[in-house]
């Protein structure tokens, strides 16, 4: 099944919505297979955010994402990846649809809350850098009242 890297950024942990963004992922059915609170080094969230290493908004980016802990996390279920991104909605949280994470708790670019991979590739990239590729495999007992048989 797929997995995705989710990641609560510094303003999301100090506004108290770690909870909240771990409830919508269990509510809508995705299983918890990782979660750790880290205080990343500069040198991971280069790696973390390489494709942006030319944005002008780059050195921003980590200076916000180093502002403080950050707690990452593995859901997995049916298509996580492009679930768990219209769960976030779009980048920019002016553009997001209200019912999404940063539809309803954020409003600038620079401080949209969450961090979700955009591809099943980036995914098993970012859980590999953020957890060593270490994820829990269990059983979920409510699995059969998500999934159809
Ligand atoms: P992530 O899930 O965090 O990867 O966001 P994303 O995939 O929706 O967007 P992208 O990967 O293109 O950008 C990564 C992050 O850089 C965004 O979530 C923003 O926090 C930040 N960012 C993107 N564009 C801008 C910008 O124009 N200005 C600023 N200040 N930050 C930006
Ligand atoms: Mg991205």
């Amino acid at each position: 099944t797929e997995q995705t890297y989710i990641m609560v950024k510094p303003d999301g942990v100090q506004r108290g919505l770690v909870g909240e963004i771990i409830a919508r992922f269990e509510k809508r059915g995705f299983k918890l297979v990782a979660l750790k609170m880290f205080t990343p080094s500069k040198e991971l969230l280069e790696k973390h955010y390489a494709d942006l290493k030319e944005k002008s908004f780059f050195p921003r980016l980590v200076a916000y994402m180093l502002s403080g802990p950050v707690v990452g996390m593995v859901w997995e279920g049916l298509d996580a990846v492009k679930t768990g991104r219209a769960m976030l909605g779009a980048t920019n949280p002016l553009a997001s649809a209200p019912g999404t994470i940063r539809g309803d708790y954020a409003l600038q670019v620079g401080m949209n809350v969450c961090h979700g991979s955009d591809a099943v590739e980036t995914a098993q990239h970012e859980i590999g850098l953020w957890f060593g590729g270490e994820v829990n495999q269990y059983k979920l007992s409510r699995q059969e009242w998500i999934y159809e048989a």
